[in-house]
């Protein structure tokens, strides 16, 4: 994660961004530390990266990278006021010692768009994230890709339109797709818990799950029903602010899934820490 010392909505790349719109750079930073904290008490390690000043959109981490059993394909933005944070998150990952480290060579915007679900990558498509970076992404991080097309500017990265509840299981807001990628949702995951338009703006798919607790925008409390309804236990977290970035819970974290074995490995390591509901 990445502390928004220097949050501000300067620029406009997605439709929630509205530089006229004043921003609380203190509430921001106040929110993201209580989900920090809400994370922590979880049991999840978090390891923090230096903000940058100029580069507001670094508390999104999400977008920094896509890392699985440590190796690690940084990021390629596509715009150009993001595309400074790939340097920086590179040389984070290579300070810390990840030895596996590259630079997507196509416009790949990492774990916003790349959603793994047991053995297979979810890779939204249509916004921000290139279909031609799809081999690239199969290749180096040695996992099958199923290409997702998003279609409404509101949920421009797969991050804002799915979540990854448990190793087979997923929720989503199906008008986010495609027809035909709708079809591919419905064949994979046939027990999903759908959302509905109210959910989806309240940014209630970019939530994170550790296969129980799901934690959540507060602003998501339909959602947060439904979810309990299932047998998870919902977490609800004030993002307010960040939500003016077009931002929620999910796209201020990035799983480091490390290597078996390896000395740092994170003890949340991005599984589940308990038997979700759905698992068999
Ligand atoms: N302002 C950022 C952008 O448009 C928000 C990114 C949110 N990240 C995410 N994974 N959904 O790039």
């Amino acid at each position: 994660m990445c502390p928004p010392e220097y949050f501000a909505v300067d620029y406009a790349i997605n439709p929630w961004m509205d530089p006229s719109r004043p921003t609380d750079a203190t509430a921001a930073l106040s929110q993201w530390q209580e989900l920090c904290r809400v994370l922590r008490a979880l049991g999840h390690v978090v390891d923090l990266v230096e903000p940058v000043p100029g580069l507001p959109d670094m508390v999104f981490a999400a977008n920094a990278a896509t890392v699985v059993e440590g190796r690690v394909l940084v990021a390629a933005f596509r715009h150009r006021q993001r595309a400074p944070e790939s340097a920086v998150f590179q040389a984070w990952f290579d300070a810390v010692g990840f030895d596996q480290v590259r630079r997507a060579a196509r416009i790949n915007e990492g774990e916003g768009d790349h959603l793994l679900v047991g053995d297979i990558i979810l890779a939204g498509s249509g916004f921000r994230t290139e279909t031609e970076s799809q081999p690239e992404t199969a290749d180096y991080l040695r996992r099958q890709v199923v290409n997702l097309t998003l279609i409404d500017p509101r949920f421009y990265h797969l991050d804002t339109a799915l979540t990854v509840l448990g190793p087979d299981q997923v929720m989503y807001y199906p008008d986010a797709f495609s027809p035909r990628s709708r079809a591919t949702l419905e064949h994979l995951f046939p027990q999903a818990l759908l959302a509905d338009e109210q959910d989806a703006v309240a940014f209630g798919m970019n939530a994170i799950s550790d296969g129980y607790h799901v934690v959540l925008p507060t602003a998501a409390a339909g959602l947060a029903v439904r979810l309990k309804e299932r047998g998870y236990e919902p977490v609800s977290v004030n993002v307010d602010e960040l939500m003016k970035a077009g931002g929620g819970p999910k796209c201020c974290t990035l799983n480091l899934r490390r290597a078996a074995g390896s000395k740092t490995l994170n003890p949340s390591g991005g599984e589940p820490t308990r038997p979700g509901p759905d698992s068999p």
